[in-house]
């Protein structure tokens, strides 16, 4: 505890930016990086203690192969008059530039004390988690949820349950980019009321 201060933290927080997969530059990060952002997912809060986060690893073939699964995905879901080659030929080469991908899901336990708006914040809060340990060791990250993300055909593809829920695509990697400046419209202050 004794390095961390709260500007240290401060700094941290407001330093992660979303970095899209196109700014990336398919240099890899060392699995043990990731094995140590996967492990501060799992000190998310957890209501009952379901612990209900849950990531697939993709990296190297495995990942390439998503590319083209995610496509494959997209063209047999999609109705031939509505489908169009390039979004599939961006899903294909969507994980070109990247290092790793982890699909964030939140698996539904058997707590019906548990809502599921509670599994879903506390998934959430475990993606946090990741994004800011990724931010601490200058990985670049991108919580995308675009095209069959949220369709129960990639639920099918990941041998998920009914209530079982993707979160997310999170691209991991590194960029030669500079960091983009963080932008919120509207002011904190209007965001809070004190009683
Ligand atoms: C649940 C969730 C889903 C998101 N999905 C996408 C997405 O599909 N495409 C995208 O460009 N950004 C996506 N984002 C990232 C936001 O665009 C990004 O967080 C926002 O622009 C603020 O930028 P920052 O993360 O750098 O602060 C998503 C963020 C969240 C929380």
């Amino acid at each position: 505890m004794a390095d961390i201060t709260f500007s240290s933290f401060d700094l941290l927080v407001k330093d992660r930016r979303t970095v899209k997969v196109a700014a990336m530059n398919g240099a890899i990060i060392p699995n043990q990086e990731i094995q140590n952002v996967l492990e501060l997912a799992n000190w998310a809060p957890t209501h009952g203690k379901t612990e209900p986060w849950f990531f697939y690893v993709f990296t190297g073939d495995a990942l390439k192969n998503f590319g083209k699964t995610h496509a494959e995905l997209y063209w047999k879901n999609t109705s031939e008059e509505n489908r169009k080659t390039t979004t599939y030929e961006n899903l294909e080469h969507a994980v070109d530039n990247a290092s790793h991908l982890l699909i964030a899901v939140m698996k539904r336990g058997d707590n019906p004390k548990i809502p599921l708006l509670e599994e879903i914040a506390a998934t959430s809060a475990s993606i946090q988690n990741i994004l800011l340990g990724a931010t601490a060791l200058g990985i670049a990250a991108f919580w995308n949820t675009g095209g069959m993300t949220h369709h129960k055909a990639m639920k099918e593809y990941l041998n998920l349950s009914e209530h079982d829920l993707v979160m997310g695509l999170l691209y991991l990697g590194y960029t030669d980019e500079p960091k983009k400046v963080g932008i919120r419209n509207i002011p904190m202050s209007e965001k809070i009321k004190w009683m």
